[in-house]
């Protein structure tokens, strides 16, 4: 010991030894707290730490990675892009999905988990929706996309509450699907330009070169919107959309259980506003390989995206990361109406305006599709089929060969599968079998302001974060 230390040594002994007892208790205290105070946060941040990497480990089936997509930057002509615009502008009032949007002759419309709906036409349970008539609640065609929505917050991991990430990814649209391609020239030039039809046969399989343009749909997001991770649903050979909910159809994906029997597509995401992405973000996202980041391109004006979206897990990112977008709720009639008067979209839910919009301040994509067949014949087939009602593939079957593989390959008991609700039961396959990856950068990805709306007595806690 140096003579500077051992003085200073004896000196706090000798000022110790001259304090009052509980003085010194106090310090201990105080030393004890400060000790512990670090030794828990680093105790916090190992756990974190652990969490964090075990989360960043995704579970994307290898059935669901490296498949051909291709991304071409200019595709389309800006005349093209002008008269489609021109286009969604005539269609002049695009609307949210609300209620039940089951196809009125879908022959299931639910797996059983329809329960009565409430007095003042809501559901009791979350994520429930009632159906067109108003009758029952069922889980909305996309439970899987949501589920994980809420849970989780996306690919940026939000942390909002049920409102706010639904009024997220309330995006507008003309009608859910438009089929009648004929009638729209320049949506049909899109289709049969030589371009695309040389771009979309790299994208079916080899043996499936016939391609049939079978729908579109304008998609209208306003500023704060953006698209979770899903994948598309796709038809199989006994069963399709018109015939069991979407989010079956997705399980049944994810399940690799029935790939032999799903039919190939290309679709192209063609994006239609002016702006440039550099400021604006919005980028189209997709899981090309097993990690937690996808893949991203550009939404710039012209590009299109070319894949299948049945194959290959996608979504968009936060459309202008730093604005919130009006809420619009789930029981409100809720439409962005153009307004040829002053060139202005109106934002409306149940007739209030709540905010309006310049064309460029939208972001503007059209989703078209094809269908790949090995020959003519086979697509007459498939075309006869699908509305037929004939030789569809009983619910009961669908179930019974997933039942099958959560026990054999999950380690469900078969008694537990066959005695749950049906409501549960699809949690079950929704969240053994669609595995979509977590957010990208998030310390913690549970979306905890999603707490209150499962559990009400939580809301006292979380309404002062969240
Ligand atoms: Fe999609």
């Amino acid at each position: 010991m140096t003579f500077t230390a051992q003085n200073t040594a004896q000196a706090r002994e000798k000022n110790q030894s001259h304090r009052p007892k509980e003085e010194n208790a106090k310090t201990d205290e105080q030393h004890d707290a400060f000790k512990w105070y670090w030794m828990s946060c680093i105790f916090a941040l190992l756990i974190t730490m652990y969490l964090h990497n075990s989360w960043r480990t995704t579970e994307i089936p290898d059935h669901l990675i490296g498949h051909t997509s291709r991304f071409y930057p200019e595709f389309i002509t800006e005349e093209t892009r002008i008269e489609l615009v021109e286009l969604v502008k005539s269609m002049q009032i695009f609307k949210t999905l609300n209620k039940d949007t089951v196809p009125v002759n879908r022959t299931y419309k639910n797996v059983g988990e329809a329960m009565p709906i409430l007095e003042d036409g809501t559901c009791s349970e979350p994520f429930f929706i009632p159906t067109l008539d108003g009758t029952q609640c069922i889980l909305p065609g996309r439970y899987e996309m949501n589920r994980h929505w809420m849970k989780y917050g996306g690919l940026e991991g939000l942390k909002e509450t049920y409102e706010e990430l639904t009024s997220r990814i309330k995006f507008f649209m003309y009608a859910r699907y438009v089929f009648d391609i004929k009638n729209h020239p320049v949506v049909k030039s899109l289709f049969y330009s030589e371009k695309f039809i040389k771009a979309a046969k790299e994208i079916c399989p080899a043996h499936k070169q016939v391609l049939d343009p079978y729908q579109f749909i304008f998609i209208l997001q306003v500023p704060g919107q953006t698209i979770p991770i899903h994948l598309d649903p796709p038809y199989f050979d006994r069963t399709s959309r018109y015939h069991i909910p979407e989010w079956l159809l997705i399980v049944m994906i994810g399940s690799g259980l029935f790939k032999d029997q799903m039919h190939d597509h290309v679709q192209g995401v063609a994006y239609l506003h002016e702006w440039n992405t550099s400021q604006n973000a919005g980028n189209f996202a997709y899981f090309d390989k097993n990690e937690i980041v996808p893949s991203y391109i550009s939404p710039n004006p012209r590009a299109v995206m070319l894949m299948d979206g049945s194959k290959t897990m996608h979504a968009a990112a936060l459309y202008k990361t730093e604005v919130k977008p009006p809420l619009l709720p789930e029981t409100a009639e809720n439409e962005l109406k153009f307004n040829l008067t002053d060139d202005l979209w109106e934002l409306r839910s149940d007739e209030k305006l709540l905010k309006k919009y310049k064309t460029s301040e939208l972001r503007i994509s059209i989703v078209y599709r094809a269908l790949c067949f090995e020959n003519e014949d086979k697509m007459k087939t498939f075309h006869e089929w699908i509305h037929s009602g004939e030789n569809v593939q009983p619910l009961e079957e669908i179930l019974e060969k997933l039942k099958e593989e959560l026990v054999k390959a999950k380690g469900f008991s078969r008694k537990s599968l066959d005695t749950m609700s049906k409501f549960d039961l699809a949690t079950v396959l929704v969240d053994e079998f669609v595995k979509y990856p977590l957010p990208t950068n998030s310390l913690f990805p549970y979306n905890y302001c999603f707490l209150p709306t499962i559990y009400p007595w939580t809301e006292s806690i979380f309404k002062y974060i969240c």
